[in-house]
């Protein structure tokens, strides 16, 4: 039996690499992607997420555009964590036509309508498309299988404000309207996947020299590499490139944490991580605290659970998958080009 597994993103090298591993994973079905503004704009959001399906060998898979912009605020974007356009050193170019015609919206919704109780949604961006969809239909969250959001942070620092996490912070409002929504009789309580679990795994240049070499392609460091003969192993290389500078600079190491792809494992896996059922709520409002993803740990609200925090993970299995899996992914990639 797979998973229908149905994404919604704002790719994003993580973005990227989430929507790899998921191509990469045999248990897994790939539903769709819906996109949405936040890394970068929805145009190169949505171009991104089409050509890497593309270079992962799934032209088929529906890639829907949703959102420009939070529901209230200014759309802000974050190029000098994720590039110019999104992919940092790497370049990619997706046929204007593989762009679908229906929105990201109606592609959460219709996809859970049409296989109730079955689809596992994981969002990778800020939650606006979330938010719509569950305007649309507010039994959405009972019509999931679960609801996965990569985002916030309970114990550990922000990374976009000292409190704030970067998906949390571009949409605040929608992060508190998903929020309100679950935990009251959905199906099973969002797994949430903040920055206290996947800080946890950093990605290092030996990971991708590992990734690189078992899947039979050359490549001895993360120079600059262009391969005609795997286009995707490039793209990869090119783009960690970019995201682990960025981390060098703002993280202190050389290397870089995967969020998106981490919350696609836990997805799919979730004895990948350990998690306290706790009630959770966004400040809209706070002069320094605005997108702060406020968890009720002792129960001072006296609200039920909406949410099941990940606070803990097996980082290094995580890795070891990921570099596997992308591996094999690379390595069917080049065997067939
Ligand atoms: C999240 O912010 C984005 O920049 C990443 O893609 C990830 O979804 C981490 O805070
Ligand atoms: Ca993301």
């Amino acid at each position: 039996m797979t998973i229908p597994i149905l994404l919604d993103v704002d790719t994003g090298i993580d973005d990227a690499l989430a929507l790899l591993y998921a191509a990469a994973s045999t248990e897994a079905r790939l539903v769709g992607a819906g996109c949405v503004a936040g890394n970068v704009s929805l145009g190169e959001v949505t171009a991104n997420t089409a050509a890497v399906l593309d270079l992962a060998g799934h032209p088929e898979v529906e890639v829907a555009p949703g959102c420009a912009g939070p529901i209230e605020r200014p759309l802000v974007i974050t190029p000098e964590t994720h590039g110019p356009t999104g992919t940092g050193y790497a370049t990619l170019a997706a046929a204007p036509d593989r762009i679908s015609g229906r929105s990201g919206i109606d592609l959460i919704v219709d996809s859970a309508r049409a296989e109730p109780g079955e689809i596992i949604l994981v969002a990778l961006g800020p939650l606006t498309n979330v938010a719509a969809a569950l305007r649309r239909e507010p039994r959405l969250l009972s019509l999931l299988r679960r609801l996965v959001i990569m985002g916030g942070c309970f114990t550990v620092a922000g990374n976009t404000a000292p409190r704030t996490e970067w998906n949390m912070h571009v949409d605040p409002e929608a992060a508190k309207e998903v929020f309100a929504a679950a935990g009251r009789g959905t199906r099973s309580l969002p797994l949430v996947m903040p920055l206290d679990v996947t800080e946890q795994a950093r990605l290092l240049p030996h990971h991708v020299a590992r990734m690189a070499e078992l899947a039979g392609t050359e490549m001895d460091s993360l120079r600059p590499l262009v391969s005609e003969a795997n286009p995707l192993m490039s793209f990869i290389a090119n783009a960690l490139r970019f995201y682990m500078e960025f981390h060098d600079r703002y993280d202190g190491f050389y290397g870089a944490f995967v969020h998106d792809p981490f919350a696609v494992a836990a997805a799919l896996d979730p004895s990948l991580v350990s998690t306290v059922e706790t009630t959770v709520d966004v400040e809209t409002s706070g002069g320094l605290t605005t997108g702060e993803t406020v968890a009720d740990f002792r129960g001072a609200w006296g609200r039920e659970p909406n949410a099941a925090v990940a606070l803990d993970g097996r980082a290094e299995l995580f890795l070891e998958r990921l570099v596997t899996r992308i591996a094999g992914l690379v390595g069917r990639h080049s065997s067939e080009s």
